[in-house]
């Protein structure tokens, strides 16, 4: 980590205001315990006004104010977006969209991935930057761009089409490999040359959907791309670590991070509480967990997230009194040795004025700033806790691919999303009290009790036989419905469904039979299941519960020395954490947590000869501590947990 101990950090964005704020800015982190800032993440503009005439001076300035006050710098290399005068003289930068239509700039990050003149400016800049900061005594690790792929992951335009072309030919080096995979015969889509291959910008009808996953990843890759020749850059020039701002959120899904962690040397993310989820605290707990599946298990750093409300929201909901403790607490729980934030100093000017920062426009003598005066003195109480690790015996498998394709244009139901069953197995295991790693499909398993795949649409043939084999060997395995449906190419595996996990799970499906929203049926286990039912049979499973008509709707086999079940529907969340709870059981996981609605998590991170239990209090009345013990945060021994309050407790260890 860039700093010892939970650091507090935050962007800071000294270009919006005068040398005189700089002053006051470095005394107030001071005040704050600030410990580390992201500058000159949007920074391009004024590093180099016009083309080839650079100015330095006053980031010179800001970094030397930063490190006399003590705060280490965490670099952003400037590129995120570009100064008008680049899209102006090459237009051909631009991004364009899926209708063919260009995206201009006056918001930001209007680049084109692919674009080789974009690609040369910005690395003519990270090289300045790298020669002139590489040693500077306050850098502590660097942020290429921001947020790469937030707007403009996808891009339509020629040079975006030419790019697709070479990355299509080394993934299949023959035209005849690619008609196969995509299934051209199907259409007339048959390809004879690789020039006549475009990226999949909208059509009269349903498009192909093996080009839309290929393009998917392509996209991903082409970003990865860009992250790499930054960071060689940075490397030659520095020895810095090097990051840049994953986001690992309900909203953005162009990127999948499981090939783009392992180039990381610290693991980064931002994460906002989005209120157009039914449940945002519960989606925060599961993005956390998902980070540290990325980590590897190892801490990482919440690089952003929201002091109040954000802006870009329909309604911008203020967080209440002690919520921006406790999200940040939630993230530490489950991993984060770092909580920084967007940003600094509230905007006066520019499209984010009404985002919340740590220093609100009514200044400090505000609950806002209160409020991080406290958080900054929690996270020095419970400093000894960074570098422990959160240990878990239940998987839940994660696959950006099986996100892109699952929710493809013409599917059985359009009411069936993958955030939807993923969330639900993860919340029925949070509200038991069991802390999950949100691992990939190709991960190791066999240090698990239990795994969960959650609609798991596309698996390939390497990790379904790993996934069959960990049961096998006495693992327990839950699978929801529209799981091994395609293979990588999304290529139906056929033979009756879930494809890939007929064998495991001992059933076969003839059909599926989706309901149409607001339909709901009873289950003969009192559940209630809405949105998906299928045609299954059972080929060596047990039915555990089933449709009105008798139909399964979950199964459970026993296969070789393990245990595997089957949800073939959408169960309310009290069927689901009913099931989980049985699934646990059988499996032998111990919660760490007591049961609730969610309103407490309780999570476990440990070290060589430490341990320490985090209990955080979504709730308005106290809750007991799964055990008594002496709390970092009020420097007390206690037994309970006020409402709305958090607790570190330091375990003995045995
Ligand atoms: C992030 C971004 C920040 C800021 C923030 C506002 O997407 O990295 O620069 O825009 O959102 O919520």
């Amino acid at each position: 980590m860039p700093v010892p101990g939970v650091s507090l950090g935050c962007d800071y964005n000294p270009e919006q205001w005068s040398p005189d704020v700089w002053r006051e800015d470095v005394a107030l982190m001071q005040q704050a315990g600030v410990g580390l800032v992201a500058v000159n993440i949007f920074g391009w503009s004024n590093l180099e006004p016009s083309p080839g005439k650079h100015h330095f001076d006053d980031l010179d300035e800001v970094l030397d104010l930063l490190h006399a006050g003590g705060i280490r710098v965490n670099l952003g290399t400037g590129t995120s977006s570009p100064p008008p005068w680049l899209s102006a003289r090459h237009p051909e930068i631009l991004p364009v969209a899926i209708d063919g239509t260009t995206r201009f700039p006056g918001g930001r990050q209007a680049w084109c991935p692919s674009s080789p003149v974009f690609r040369e400016r910005t690395l003519d800049l990270v090289e300045r930057v790298a020669q002139r900061y590489g040693n500077h005594p306050a850098l502590a690790l660097w942020h290429v761009s921001n947020e790469l792929g937030c707007h403009n992951a996808l891009c339509y335009c020629e040079n975006s089409a030419v790019a697709f072309r070479t990355w299509l030919r080394d993934r299949y080096q023959s035209i005849e490999a690619l008609n196969d995979a995509w299934g051209t015969s199907f259409w007339s889509q048959r390809y004879g040359d690789w020039d006549e291959i475009q990226t999949p910008r909208l059509a009269l009808s349903l498009r192909n959907p093996g080009q839309l996953v290929d393009f998917q990843r392509f996209s991903s890759d082409e970003l990865l791309g860009h992250y790499r020749a930054e960071t060689a850059i940075l490397r030659r020039n520095s020895s810095a670590p090097v990051t840049t701002n994953f986001m690992v959120t309900a909203h953005i899904r162009n990127l999948d991070y499981w090939s783009w962690a392992p180039e990381m040397d610290i693991v980064a993310n931002d994460h906002y509480l989005d209120h157009r989820l039914g449940n945002p605290t519960a989606e925060l707990s599961f993005a956390a967990d998902l980070t540290r599946g990325l980590a590897g298990g190892r801490p990482w750093m919440l690089m952003e997230q929201a002091a109040g409300a954000v802006n870009w929201q329909p309604h911008n909901l203020a967080k209440a009194p002690g919520e921006m403790i406790r999200n940040s607490l939630t993230h530490v729980a489950r991993g984060a040795d770092s909580v920084c934030f967007f940003q600094w100093r509230a905007s006066a000017q520019g499209a984010e004025k009404f985002h919340s920062a740590l220093l609100p426009h009514a200044g400090t003598d505000t609950a806002a700033w209160r409020d991080v005066l406290r958080l900054s003195e929690t996270l020095q109480r419970i400093g000894e806790v960074a570098g422990t690790a959160v240990v878990s015996d239940v998987a839940l498998l994660f696959s950006w691919e099986s996100w892109w394709s699952s929710e493809g244009e013409a599917r059985p139901s359009q009411a069936v999303t993958y955030l939807g069953q993923v969330h639900a197995t993860h919340r029925a295991l949070r509200e038991l009290g069991v802390t999950v790693d949100v691992v990939s499909p190709d991960a190791d398993l066999s240090g698990y009790r239990l795994v969960v795949v959650p609609g798991l649409y596309m698996v390939g043939d390497a990790a379904a036989e790993r996934i069959t084999e960990y049961t096998r060997d006495g693992g327990h395995l839950l699978v929801t419905y529209f799981s091994g449906i395609v293979d990588e190419r999304d290529r139906v595996r056929l033979g009756g469904y879930p494809g890939a996990f007929r064998e495991v799970l001992g059933v076969l499906s003839e059909e599926f039979a989706p309901m149409p929203p607001g339909d709901e049926v009873r289950l003969s286990n009192g559940a209630t299941a809405t949105l998906w039912t299928e045609r299954l049979r059972l080929a060596g499973a047990a039915s555990v519960a089933s449709g009105p008509d008798g139909t399964p709707a979950i199964t459970r086999n026993e296969h070789g020395d393990g245990t595997a079940w089957y949800v073939a529907t959408e169960l309310d969340p009290r069927g689901m954490r009913d099931l989980v709870r049985n699934v646990i059981t059988a499996a032998g996981v111990k919660a760490v947590g007591p049961e609730t609605d969610g309103s407490v998590e309780v999570i476990r991170r440990t070290g060589e000869g430490r341990s320490y239990l985090f209990v955080i209090n979504h709730g308005t009345t106290p809750v007991a501590c799964p055990v008594a013990g002496y709390d970092l945060v009020t420097a007390e021994h206690i037994t309970t947990v006020v409402g709305g309050g958090i607790a570190v407790i330091r375990e003995e260890k045995a």
